[in-house]
């Protein structure tokens, strides 16, 4: 069956994901996917549970679809040391219709390993900061509209149970 992208209210996305013991051929599928589905929705970052798996598997490319010269698998992804602070809009494959502005550290440690096992340790910052900590937030069951105002996403929550029941009635109709 081929996956597609989980959408905000789905419950994989609220759920902590599992960290991966061991990179099997079904983890580097996973990923091959991964990739794929995230380039074909314009994205430059995806996390395994937006495709239903809850497990801590990440993939970037912060070339864009149209370069895609830097795709990255992340296992096991883990940040420290974050430090400063900045505002940054940000989007998500997950959370329909919807951009706002989000509190991020502006720099983080990235403590990882890729598909063939390698250690990854790493500083970051500018947008590739701003990127692992949204995608490791996803790992964490936590989406980018659990960090904002209260108001915000209580007309964010409001707009989607419309979408919900609209999808409901157009098939009767
Ligand atoms: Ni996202």
């Amino acid at each position: 069956m081929a996956r597609t992208i989980r959408t905000y209210p789905d419950p994989v996305l609220a759920q902590k994901a599992q960290p991966i013991s061991e990179v099997t051929d079904t983890i580097r599928q996973l990923a091959a996917e991964m990739l794929e589905l995230m380039y074909a929705h314009d994205g430059i970052g995806l996390a395994a549970p937006q495709v239903g798996e809850a497990v801590r598997l990440v993939t970037l490319d912060l070339s864009g679809p149209k370069k895609r010269e830097a795709p990255r698998v992340l296992v096991n992804p883990v940040l420290s040391g974050h430090e400063g602070q900045v505002e940054s809009e940000e989007g998500c494959l997950s959370v329909r219709g919807y951009r706002t502005t989000v509190p991020r550290a502006e720099r983080v440690h990235l403590s990882a390993t890729d598909l063939e096992g390698n250690a990854i340790e790493e500083d970051c910052d500018g947008l590739l900061a701003i990127c692992l900590q949204h995608e490791i937030d996803h790992l964490d069951g936590i989406l980018f509209i659990d960090r904002i105002s209260r108001l915000k996403r209580a007309l964010y929550d409001k707009r989607v149970h419309k979408w919900i029941k609209q999808q409901q009635r157009t098939p009767s109709e």
